[in-house]
């Protein structure tokens, strides 16, 4: 949680899957993430996982931490309802 940050919620985030809008978004203990930039998550997917969910469980399926986090800046706390 980070008080400077609106708040998403689960149906505003599912709609950033890379399919249905531009903008491709992803969640990770409690926070959103902008990755539309990111040559890694074009259309959405990236590696079977797909963008527009919270992806926290599935980060222990990756060969990497979550230092690939670091170079992005959270929008947004994730709203759970
Ligand atoms: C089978 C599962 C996965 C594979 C094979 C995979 C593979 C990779 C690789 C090769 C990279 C770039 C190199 C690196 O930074 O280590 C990367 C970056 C990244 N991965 Fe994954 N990943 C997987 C799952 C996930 C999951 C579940 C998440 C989210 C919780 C995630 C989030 C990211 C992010 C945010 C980046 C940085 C993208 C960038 O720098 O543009 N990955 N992944």
């Amino acid at each position: 949680m980070n008080s400077s940050l609106p708040t998403v919620t689960i149906r505003q985030l599912a709609l950033r899957n890379g399919q249905d809008k531009p903008e491709v978004w992803i969640a990770y203990k409690g926070l959103v993430y902008n990755v539309t930039n990111s040559r890694l998550w074009k259309t959405g997917t990236h590696y079977e996982h797909w963008a527009g969910q919270d992806l926290t469980d599935e980060l222990a399926e990756a060969p990497h931490t979550d230092e690939v986090f670091s170079k992005f800046r959270p929008i947004a706390n994730l709203l759970k309802e």
